[in-house]
């Protein structure tokens, strides 16, 4: 049984008191917020846990071993050493920091610890992302040419941060899942209209060695809520629409082949087959986050999600931010 405390109860940070508060195999110790009316909620909810608008306290109570900071990202690399310096195992929401030295320096800082550090990148626990991973895997696709995710809705606008390091975590973190390799290049162009400064709307773009590709749209001040990722492979195509409650993947049997050399051209017959769209399993993919994070707590276990991955989504992350401030110009990683 894992004691635990969860720091930072506002809006997402709920849904991580009630998984926490839910799961039988471990304890909520506490809940920390600066926010006393938070912290009322949470202990309205649960009775039995303690509050406080104290960080410090949680990291000094020697019975609570693993912390979830779900705060506003400029504050998680500051609670995250001191978490680590205090020999907790961390759990810290999407973007892990807000620069690569701070993601580097966690992830340092926990190998020194031995503990656990891990993001919440969540949709690396989707079943459907597990699907789509397991389609390429098995290389039920063939091999992968390109993918592009679509992140667009209406609000929720943010000030501290744009709409990039908002919304795109998710989506870079399920490009280098899926392919397993991170960018050389990455270019990204991206307007700000409602915010002097605060990017409303991001195009990026992501170029693999192997000439893989991926493009991430992401935006706030959108008509349309979105949320999308669509595989092109030599043989096969795949979607994930996660706005669909009943189909969510779709398999297109639909490619294109070359075929023989014909005069100075090469035949390309296009090749118009069934789409497959196959049942999928459910589950809250927070819910499936908390429960790993407690697995490789127990069974010292790396995450899926763990530091080294936070590190690699934070430089693509920064490295869009600096293409972004250079009109879009292309940023080596
Ligand atoms: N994984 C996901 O799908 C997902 C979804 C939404 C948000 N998030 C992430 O979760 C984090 C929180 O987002 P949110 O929407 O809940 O923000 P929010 O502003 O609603 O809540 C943040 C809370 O943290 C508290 N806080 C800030 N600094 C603190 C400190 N030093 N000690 C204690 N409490 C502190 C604030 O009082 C506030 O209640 C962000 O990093 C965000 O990117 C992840």
């Amino acid at each position: 049984m894992v004691t635990v405390a969860v720091i930072g109860a506002g809006g997402w940070g709920k849904n991580h008191i009630r998984n926490f508060g839910e799961i039988q195999s471990c304890r909520l110790k506490a809940v920390c917020d600066l926010n006393e009316k938070a912290l009322a909620a949470a202990k309205a909810s649960y009775k039995n846990v303690e509050t406080t608008t104290s960080a410090a306290a949680v990291f000094g109570d020697r019975q609570i071993e693993a912390v979830i900071i779900a705060t506003d990202a400029p504050s998680h690399y500051r609670l995250a050493c001191d978490a680590l310096a205090a020999g907790k195992h961390v759990m810290v929401e999407k973007p892990m920091t807000l620069s690569p030295a701070d993601a580097e320096d966690l992830v340092k800082r926990a190998d020194a610890a031995g503990r656990i550090l891990m993001v919440g990148h969540l949709l690396e626990y989707h079943p459907c992302v597990l699907m789509l991973k397991d389609l390429v895997d098995k290389g039920r696709l063939g091999d992968l040419r390109y993918m592009y995710c679509q992140r667009v809705n209406l609000g929720v606008v943010r000030k501290d941060e744009n709409a990039w390091w908002s919304l795109a975590p998710h989506d870079v973190s399920i490009v280098l899942f899926v392919f397993q390799a991170e960018p050389v290049t990455v270019t990204a162009q991206g307007q700000a209209y409602l915010q002097k400064g605060v990017e409303d709307v991001v195009f990026a773009q992501l170029k693999f060695a192997d000439g893989r590709m991926a493009h991430i749209h992401v935006s706030w001040f959108d008509p349309h809520k979105i949320r999308k990722v669509t595989l092109v492979g030599a043989e096969r195509m795949a979607t994930f629409d996660d706005m669909d409650a009943s189909e969510k993947i779709r398999i297109y049997d639909k490619g294109v082949t070359a075929g023989a050399v014909v005069g100075y051209e090469q035949a390309l017959s296009i090749r118009m087959g069934d789409i497959l769209i196959p049942k999928t399993p459910g589950g809250e993919p927070l819910r499936l986050e908390c429960l790993h994070f407690l697995e490789c707590i127990e069974k010292k276990k790396t995450p899926r999600s763990d530091g080294r991955d936070g590190l690699r989504v934070v430089r693509v992350l920064d490295a869009a931010t600096r293409s972004l401030r250079a009109g879009g110009a292309p940023v080596n990683l």
